[in-house]
């Protein structure tokens, strides 16, 4: 791909929960730079709540629109912060946009430190709908395999959004 380094889109990926699109909102504000959180745009172009759609129009839907919408990002648009949806990164042709035509940031966090939050998320979160913590625990490991395909991993362990958000910014400097 032939976008410079330092025109590319940021992309964050990364778990539920993890604060993809609080960063990412930070990390755009200090480069001064457009904020996508696809979730959202999924929800304006729909006049939807992601929940909604899942539940109207199915998973199968919602994954079509959103690798459409990042492969289109990805490609068509350079300079901006994108955050992912938890899920989207699992598609691969979503994974392949990503990495060749952005910098992919993985936000780590610990399961220990993840479960935490568990309530705080839950709610909107129609993926874990009705999964015991067992079966969140193995979702989180599982994924875990297709984030580990990217260009920088973050562990954000007890750091605030703040911290991370500047260090994206330093490593990209
Ligand atoms: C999903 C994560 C959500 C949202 C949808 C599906 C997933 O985004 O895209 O509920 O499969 O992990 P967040 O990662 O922002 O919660």
């Amino acid at each position: 791909c032939n976008i410079p380094l330092r025109e590319r889109n940021i992309v964050l990926i990364g778990f539920m929960g993890v604060g993809k699109t609080t960063i990412g909102q930070l990390v755009a504000k200090k480069l001064y730079r457009d904020f996508i959180d696809v979730d959202q745009e999924i929800e304006k172009r729909h006049q939807m709540s992601i929940p909604a759609i899942f539940e109207q129009m199915g998973e199968d839907y919602f994954r079509k629109v959103e690798r459409e919408l990042i492969v289109d990002l990805c490609t068509n648009t350079r300079l901006k912060i994108l955050s992912l949806g938890g899920g989207a990164y699992l598609q691969e042709e979503v994974r392949n946009a990503c990495l060749s035509h952005c910098i992919v940031f993985f936000l780590d966090l610990s399961w220990e430190c993840w479960k935490e939050r568990l309530p705080l998320i839950v709610d909107n979160r129609p993926v874990l709908k009705n999964k015991t913590l067992e079966e969140i625990e193995q979702l989180f490991f599982q994924r875990r395999n297709a984030y580990s395909i990217h260009n920088s991993r973050v562990l954000t362990n007890n750091l605030d959004p703040e911290t991370v958000a500047n260090e994206i910014v330093e490593s990209i400097k």
